[in-house]
């Protein structure tokens, strides 16, 4: 950090140097198995005072941003928020997404997209074919640009510190920025790198570069650049292929010209998009100054100001073509001179671009944790919500989807109480005499509804289940209107339950959640009055993470 005697270059200094350190930690988390660190190994790994990870870690989980586990910190799904707003951001990801897609679908192969990025090449599209060889990178992994095709290509545009840096890493052998590297590949040795100017020399003449193993044993690729304003290789396209399939060779020959036409397609796309045609947008950043006043007061010393604003200017920068520093204080809510600090640590730190009056989000935000969150299924999203809940209400919760004519669990937490049924994972009961079934029947169109309920002739499983004619559709009624399903003994004598949507982006009903009691120990009453509160809050817990997961990856979503 630079020292200075100034007040305003030292505010500055301190606000690069706190959010420095925040973001330190959430890269820890990110290169950590399942994204969990104990907080004492986070010490270890960042080199940090232990006051200052607890700082942290509480401020990012006062945010939504990370979850304190006992002695863990866990990266939460709402992070992705930051990478998303990079991918919403640059028109790039549009302009190459159709044509990625297509190429994909015509050679039968993967295709992915890479974006420059220091010395190294960043995922930013991935179409992958299920093979038997398992895909390996995710939109946000970071290669060495000496171990992938598409490096060879951006080296060409890289300045004398890139190349210096380049050098000093390879010289040194350090992989600790990639830690997408497969796991045991050895290091980029030297003599690799000594080759490594020749193929840079090489790709920029063709404009066509192979990568044959260099990152994984029996992992081939050839990828062409596609030229941005100025001439600069603005991304490149990869097709990949696996040897068993294809050489180097025989995959150069079979995807070249296809290849080249997509790389065509998404130039034109972009030349189309680019510069941004309107300003700013609809989007409202997820943290207001309000709200970072209001934690200030809540956790006092503990609240780490510079990395929250820094953070929630990072989430506002999320519009096409960026935003100028009055649009961030006004849609952020935060004095100019603080939106300032904060944009400026964020240039200096390399996640934010300035050209002129405009901040721009670089592919580094994509570092800060969007790969590994990328790969998060449902149930993980959805089981500490579940967890949580079940600490408040000591009832067993659980949430399931239609499936059929069925409801099919796909994340439960138990209570240690016992109760009646025995509901793991994979679980599947008729959906009308139970609680999650029936707000499921009423999340669907009213043709669907109807169909269902034309077909479903509900059987007397205990005494109190509903089985006059109308009485299920009644019920599925009631549940639209109130918003939960409140279900007596009517699949179980002694069970009572009790459950709420889940909505995705789109505000489609995607999985119910439910608490389940003993009726002995709470009846209906106490469902409603004191369960129901909780669940409609652990239920728009998991919407908002499951917004943030599901934005693009529908892998997320609960199917
Ligand atoms: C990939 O998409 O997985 C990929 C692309 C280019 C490479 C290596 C891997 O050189």
């Amino acid at each position: 950090m630079q020292a200075s005697a100034t007040t305003p270059a030292k505010a500055n200094g301190e606000s690069v140097a706190t959010l420095e350190r925040g973001l330190a930690v959430v890269r820890a988390l990110a290169a950590a198995p399942s994204t969990r660190m104990r907080r004492s190994d986070l010490v270890r790994s960042t080199g940090l005072a232990r006051a200052t990870v607890d700082r942290v870690t509480r401020t990012l989980a006062h945010l939504g941003y990370l979850r304190i586990e006992d002695q863990d910190a866990v990266l939460a799904p709402r992070l992705s928020e930051i990478g998303n707003a990079y991918l919403a951001a640059d028109p790039l990801t549009d302009a190459v997404d159709g044509p990625a897609r297509r190429l994909a679908d015509e050679l039968d192969e993967s295709v992915s997209v890479c974006v420059p990025d220091g010395d190294g090449a960043r995922f930013v599209i991935q179409c992958p074919r299920r093979r038997a060889m398992a895909v390996t990178f995710h939109v946000g992994d970071l290669l060495p640009a000496e171990r992938c095709a598409p490096g060879a290509l951006f080296a060409a545009d890289w300045d004398e510190d890139t190349w210096r840096h380049w050098r000093r890493r390879v010289t040194t052998g350090s992989d600790a920025d990639f830690p997408a590297l497969p796991p045991g590949t050895a290091p980029t040795a030297p003599e690799r790198g000594e080759d490594f100017p020749g193929l840079v020399a090489r790709a920029a003449r063709t404009a066509l570069a192979v990568d044959d193993q260099l990152v994984e044993p029996g992992l081939v690729a050839v990828a062409v650049p596609v030229a941005g304003p100025g001439g600069r290789v603005r991304c490149a396209v990869s097709v990949v292929s696996h040897t068993s399939r294809h050489t180097a060779d025989s995959l150069t020959e079979y995807a070249l010209p296809r290849l080249r036409a997509c790389a065509e397609a998404t130039a034109e796309a972009l030349a189309e998009s680019e510069p941004a045609p309107e300003a700013p947008s609809e989007t409202v950043p997820s943290v207001h100054a309000d709200a970072l006043r209001a934690a200030k007061d809540e956790l006092g010393a503990d609240f780490l100001q510079s990395l929250a604003r820094g953070l929630a200017v990072l989430t506002c920068l999320r519009a096409p073509g960026g935003r100028t520093l009055s649009e961030v204080a006004e849609a952020t809510g935060l004095a100019r001179a603080t939106v300032r600090r904060s944009l400026l640590a964020l240039v200096q730190l390399g996640y934010v671009a300035q050209d002129g009056r405009t901040f721009t989000l670089l592919p580094r935000v994509l570092e800060l944790g969007h790969a590994p969150l990328s790969r998060l299924t449902f149930e993980r999203i959805a089981t500490p919500h579940l967890a949580d809940l079940v600490r408040r209400v000591h009832d067993s919760a659980s949430v399931s989807v239609l499936d059929g004519d069925d409801i099919r669990y796909v994340a439960r937490v138990a209570t240690t109480r016992i109760i009646g049924v025995d509901l793991g994972v994979g679980t599947r009961l008729p959906a009308y005499p139970t609680s999650m079934g029936r707000v499921l029947l009423a999340g669907l169109p009213p043709e669907d509804l109807a169909d269902r309920l034309d077909r479903t002739a509900p059987e007397p499983l205990t005494g109190h289940t509903r089985t006059a004619p109308g009485e299920l559709a009644a019920a599925v009624a009631e549940a639209r209107g109130s918003g939960y399903a409140l279900v007596d003994q009517e699949l179980e004598e002694g069970l009572c339950s009790i459950a709420v949507p889940v909505r995705d982006r789109a505000g489609h009903v995607a999985a119910a959640v439910n608490v389940a009691a003993h009726a002995a120990q709470r009846g209906a009453d106490s469902l409603r009055e004191e369960v129901l509160p909780e669940l409609r809050a652990a239920a728009g817990r998991i919407e908002a993470d499951l917004a943030a997961a599901s934005e693009r990856n529908p892998g997320a979503l609960p199917s």
